[in-house]
């Protein structure tokens, strides 16, 4: 192992149940939805129905003569705020209501605020607008539209050489629709102002992200925004972005000098917190009679909103998961009259993989090889082809034949269309994955009482996936304690400045800064012991926690209670910051690994009513490090789940007349649903990753990697038709 690896293994690993388990299914676990606070009033947004144009007239005196209605701000009364020139993460937010233009329809043009939600909702409903409509830009393919790069284009050796020199090409069109990220948990929050002052309880991933935006457009100090998040039911992303809604919740607040709730509803919540945007791919690929590959050409485009970023990453992974001479890859953006995007679990690469997975399946078919054989034989598990440097780790291939063995592959008879069973066609597809690494940083307070109990501290979230629970348990091991000694505190933006819960980085990024400041922590114990003690001279690497004692590594006999060590310098706590720390020694030459994987997946289909069932998943994960193996493998069962949805399902359609999203309710947007999904095998391999001293790897998003290729790649060897649109809908499978 290269970076220091601490002593993790007691507690690490352990599938123990979520420590805030039984604060959630006893109702007591505070969500921004449950916050009351006294004199609160009930904000309700206004969105526009018309696309793109502007807003003539809105008259809001009538509203203010209904009961219960407190205020209504337009982009006439709102206050004019600060366009924030610090983001900590992501796209840049948007200030809302600041003027009189419509970009999308579905856009915040105003806020009611009420006595109670249910008069907000009625009056908001009642408000009158008259809009100056202009044709919205909606075709990505139309004249007038504006595009710009959303990832570095990327280049090594030479394509057109590559396609010349190839034996067997592929080359096709990939499309992706918009999905919606649809956290469970509806977004909202609760703003008040004492003074200049802030306070909000809200469904962000990152708390210091929000916090700094928020300072910055209200013009106070961040040390005058606090922003609690607890808990929140769940983001997949959606709760990256500092949305519109925030800043105006937070603005009515200060103008009205009360607190102000908002919650969205959830056809809201298909317009304005953000969705995977629509994305369209050429792929070729070329290979030599043998299967080498000779070239990898990926030309990806996504959509945007007028004056919004890109999300981008739709090539991301595409440079370093073969090992090709000539790769090139090219990424753009259109912006439209749509909502804004966002990132959404494993953004960019589940749309990509998508792409390049199935085209690999077609260059497959081509040449006649068997598909796993020709991931084993392309596949860089030494080397990031892009930059010649060892990989921190990487078990691509052991996750590709550790899931063939689970599955059963060998046994696949190649030819499509080969396999029925009755009327059924039966199909088994496979795909290989990445999620590239990603490392933000987080900070962690940690401090030891003399009662022999510890807490942690950091203001980072944990949006469902696990954090309160690894947190505790490398804590535990850390500190020699049971996890129930352990308290970990998060979600307060208060704490030490944390990364958000996003793109698989948290775990790392707080495991490591928790590693660090329990070394620190070992040094001020060691400060403590006296000129007698058996520790005396040593250094913090030399000693571990254990049993509520402070012992020498080689040899635990020589220690000293904690308790002492405090009780004799009249303390009765103390703490020490720890911070992620960039890597050391031999990891410094390396490329930090991404998490990888393989997919199984077994499908049946009925041509006669185009009707299709995902029989099997044996899913297989390099994640490093894995610090809990129950909730790791939650975190892949569910998804897979989401994979099952982007393949075959979820479709966020809009209209092409008007830019409305037409389908924007759980009755019209279909997600999967456990008669979708079948028994799910999950599988990890790999080893602890060498570039940090955590030795882990995100899974938070790799888990949806790859499966929906899978899939297509089973409807191809069931049907012989090859699906590149996704979803796989029933007019694809009829026959
Ligand atoms: Mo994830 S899409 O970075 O919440």
């Amino acid at each position: 192992m290269t970076a220091t690896q601490p002593d993790l293994g007691t507690w690490v690993g352990k599938g123990i149940d979520r420590v805030e388990g039984p604060h959630k299914v006893t109702g007591t676990a505070p969500y921004a939805s449950d916050v009351t606070l006294p004199g609160m009033l009930h904000a309700v947004v206004v969105t526009s129905t018309i696309a793109a144009g502007s807003i003539v007239k809105i008259d809001s005196s009538a509203l203010l003569t209904l009961p219960g209605v407190r205020a209504v701000f337009t982009h006439e009364n709102f206050p004019r705020l600060n366009t924030p020139t610090q983001v900590l993460f992501g796209e840049a937010p948007v200030v809302p209501m600041q003027d009189a233009r419509i970009a999308f329809h579905g856009q915040e043009v105003a806020l009611v605020v009420a006595d109670t939600p249910q008069e907000a909702t009625e009056a908001a409903r009642l408000l009158e607008i008259t809009y100056a409509a202009e044709p919205p830009l909606l075709d990505p393919a139309g004249q007038r539209r504006e595009t710009l790069p959303s990832s570095p284009d990327t280049s090594r050796g030479d394509t057109d050489a590559g396609w010349a020199a190839a034996d067997v090409r592929v080359g096709a069109t990939y499309r992706t629709p918009e999905n919606t990220n649809n956290p469970l948990g509806l977004m909202g929050c609760v703003a008040v102002w004492d003074g200049d002052h802030l306070e909000i309880h809200d469904s962000t991933q990152g708390t210091i992200a929000l916090r700094t935006i928020l300072a910055g457009m209200f013009g106070v100090p961040e040390s005058g925004v606090r922003v609690r998040v607890p808990y929140l039911g769940g983001g997949f992303g959606a709760g990256l972005n500092q949305w519109p809604y925030k800043i105006l919740a937070a603005g009515a607040a200060r103008e009205l000098g009360v607190p102000v709730k908002l919650m969205l509803t959830r056809p809201q919540m298909f317009r304005l917190v953000g969705h995977r945007p629509n994305s369209e791919h050429q792929v070729r690929l070329g290979a030599a009679r043998d299967g080498d590959l000779t070239m990898i050409e990926h030309r990806a485009t996504s959509l945007s909103s007028m004056d919004f970023p890109a999300v981008g990453l739709l090539t991301s992974g595409t440079p370093h998961l073969y090992d090709c001479a000539n790769v090139a890859t090219v990424e753009r953006t259109v912006r439209l009259n749509r909502r804004y995007p966002t990132s959404m679990r494993a953004p960019g690469e589940a749309e990509g993989n998508w792409a390049v997975e199935t085209a690999m399946d077609e260059l497959a078919h081509e040449l006649g090889m068997d598909p796993l054989d020709l991931r084993l034989r392309n596949l860089a598990t030494e080397r990031d082809p892009a930059t010649g440097k060892p990989w921190s780790s990487n078990a691509v291939i052991e996750c590709c034949r550790v899931g063939a063995e689970l599955f059963g592959w060998s046994r696949r008879d190649p030819r499509p269309a080969s396999t029925r069973e009755g009327d059924l066609l039966i199909g088994q597809g496979m795909a290989a994955c990445g999620f590239f690494a990603y490392m933000p940083m987080s900070q962690a307070r940690v401090t030891i009482y003399a009662d022999g109990t510890a807490a942690v501290r950091s203001a980072a979230t944990d949006i469902g996936t696990g954090t309160y629970t690894i947190i505790t348990q490398v804590a535990a091991d850390l500190l020699g304690l049971h996890p129930q000694q352990v308290d970990f505190q998060l979600g307060d933006s208060d704490m030490p400045a944390s990364a958000h819960s996003g793109g698989s980085g948290l775990a790392s990024s707080l495991s490591n800064a928790v590693i660090d400041a329990v070394s620190h922590l070992r040094g001020e114990l060691l400060a403590l012991a006296g000129p007698d003690s058996p520790l005396h001279g040593l250094a913090p690497d030399d000693v571990v926690c254990r049993d509520g004692a402070l012992c020498r590594r080689d040899d635990p006999s020589a220690r000293e209670p904690i308790a002492d060590l405090l009780a004799g310098s009249g303390l009765v706590e103390l703490a020490a910051d720890g911070r992620l720390r960039p890597p050391e020694g031999a990891a410094r030459d390396m490329v930090h690994a991404a998490a990888y994987g393989a997919r199984f997946v077994e499908v049946a289909i009925d041509p006669m009513i185009g009707r299709l069932r995902v029989r099997r998943v044996v899913t297989v994960t390099d994640g490093g490090r894995i610090l809990n193996k129950k909730l790791a493998r939650s975190q892949i069962l569910g998804a897979t789940v989401g994979g099952i949805g982007q393949a075959l399902f979820e479709d966020t359609l809009t209209d092409p007349g008007t830019g409305r999203v037409a389908n924007g309710t759980f009755g019209d947007y279909l997600v999967a649903v456990n008669a979708d999904v079948p028994d799910v095998e999950v599988a990890f391999v790999g080893e602890p990753d060498r570039y940090t001293p955590s030795g882990t790897k995100g899974i938070g998003e790799i888990g949806l990697v790859g499966v929906a290729a899978a899939i297509g790649n089973a409807v191809f060897h069931a049907t012989g038709r090859r699906a590149r649109d996704l979803p796989i809908t029933v007019d694809q499978l009829m026959m």
